[in-house]
């Protein structure tokens, strides 16, 4: 089982991608596409009508439009108002209200939860998602483990107090006392999360970005190539959508030119990413023929299925001569935008605004950071054993 995510900047193909993608894998596989986005643009793009669960458009290929507001409605309208409650009246610390605030709109989050229930008991060989636009994939993709922070640490002790409690508040502040289905609620979701996340982040699933050769849209997608390497998420390729043919006309030879610059400089910074080129249709590609024809000239003989790289190591700690070195693949990262902090067991790593809060192995526990680096697309940090820490329990 695969599972092939494509996200981008708004309006660069995601969607045309996605379904050419899936339409070109569909020979002799059983594969599902579908859109985590409420418009209805994938439905429009394959010239069918998708309903909320699989239809099949073509032999061996399925697709579907989540909908994700019933879900919504089913399942986070309780646990959101009492998140916002407990945020007003519990005087979160900052740190806390920032993790916090990263908590993405949670028709896409719910949307996720279909993902990996059809990746995970579906009878699919490959599952492909047409993502929401660059920022809302990459808020939605940090929420796991914002939340897996949150309920490590807030939770067990909020409600311990609050079971102590409970009898005395509630006769005075009625509905603000949260009650335990809530908390149940919160942890049943949290346990559905950290289960995306591990099918998100497993060997199986691999991120395509697909993006136009322009300069806006190039540095967006540099930042999202860092992003989602800072949490675990691995890309396998990028796809250049919408490229100008060389041409004599004065207007179009411009546009050409323009991107090309921007192509060679996509390429040098994609670290041995393949760039796959698309180039720009006469008519809007629409319909199966078109989409499969789309997908064709993308992938030429290779399997569009196929993981376009080796997985490298994204996350790994290994020990060193001065005791050991926790090493964070983070592609096109720049120093200036670079923030380390250390909390007692804790390490944020944030960068360009998003942050990533890795829990430290045991040995590392017992060190102190000794310094880092960033070099060829990895931080390197290095922790030296503190004689301190280490006669700690
Ligand atoms: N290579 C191409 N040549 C010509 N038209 C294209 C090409 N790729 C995509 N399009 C058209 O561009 C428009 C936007 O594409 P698409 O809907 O796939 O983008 P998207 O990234 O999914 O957008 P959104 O962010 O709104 O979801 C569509 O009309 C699509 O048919
Ligand atoms: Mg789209």
């Amino acid at each position: 089982m695969r599972i092939l995510l494509f996200t981008g900047k708004g309006g660069v193909g995601k969607t045309t991608a996605s379904a050419a993608t899936a339409a070109a894998a569909a020979r002799g596989r059983k594969v599902l596409v579908l859109s985590t986005d409420p418009a209805h643009s994938l439905g429009d793009a394959l010239g069918v009508r998708l309903g909320p669960t699989p239809t099949e458009v073509d032999t061996g290929l399925y697709a579907m439009q989540v909908d994700a507001q019933r879900a919504f409605e089913q399942s986070w309208r309780e646990i959101q108002t009492y998140l916002t409650g407990v945020l007003e009246r519990a005087g979160v610390e900052a740190l806390q209200a920032e993790e916090l605030t990263v908590l993405p709109g949670a028709e896409e989050v719910l949307a996720l939860l279909e993902v990996t229930r059809q990746a995970t008991s579906g009878p699919w060989d490959l599952v492909v998602v047409d993502c929401a636009p660059t920022g809302e994939t990459l808020r939605l993709l940090a929420l796991p483990e914002a939340l897996t922070w949150y309920v490590d640490r807030v939770f067990p002790a909020q409600r311990r107090a609050l079971r102590a409690v409970r009898p005395l508040l509630s006769r005075v502040s009625g509905p603000a006392v949260p009650r335990d289905d809530v908390f149940d609620a919160v942890e049943r979701l949290h346990r559905e999360l950290v289960q995306v996340r591990a099918v998100l982040t497993s060997p199986a699933t691999s991120v395509r970005l697909v993006l136009t050769p322009e300069a806006v849209v190039v540095a967006e997608a540099r930042r999202t190539l860092t992003s989602l390497a800072l949490y675990g998420y691995r890309v396998d390729g990028l796809l250049a959508n919408r490229v100008f043919p060389s041409s004599t006309d004065p207007f179009l030879a411009g546009w050409a030119a323009a991107q090309a610059a921007q192509l060679d400089a996509v390429r040098a910074d994609a670290g041995g990413l393949p760039v796959l080129v698309s180039p720009y249709r006469a008519v809007e590609p629409v319909g199966l023929a078109a989409l499969t024809a789309f997908g064709q000239q993308l992938y030429g003989d290779t399997d569009p299925a196929a993981d376009c790289v080796d997985p490298l190591e994204l996350l790994e700690v290994r020990r060193s001569s001065e005791g050991f070195e926790l090493s964070l693949a983070l592609p096109l990262a720049r120093r200036e935008d670079l923030d380390l902090t250390r909390t007692g067991d804790e390490l944020a790593v944030t960068v360009g605004g998003h942050r990533r809060v890795l829990a430290l192995p045991s040995a590392l526990r017992r060190c102190t950071v000794a310094g880092a680096s960033l070099s060829d697309g990895r931080l390197v940090v290095r922790f030296e054993p503190d004689p301190a820490l280490w006669m700690r329990p």
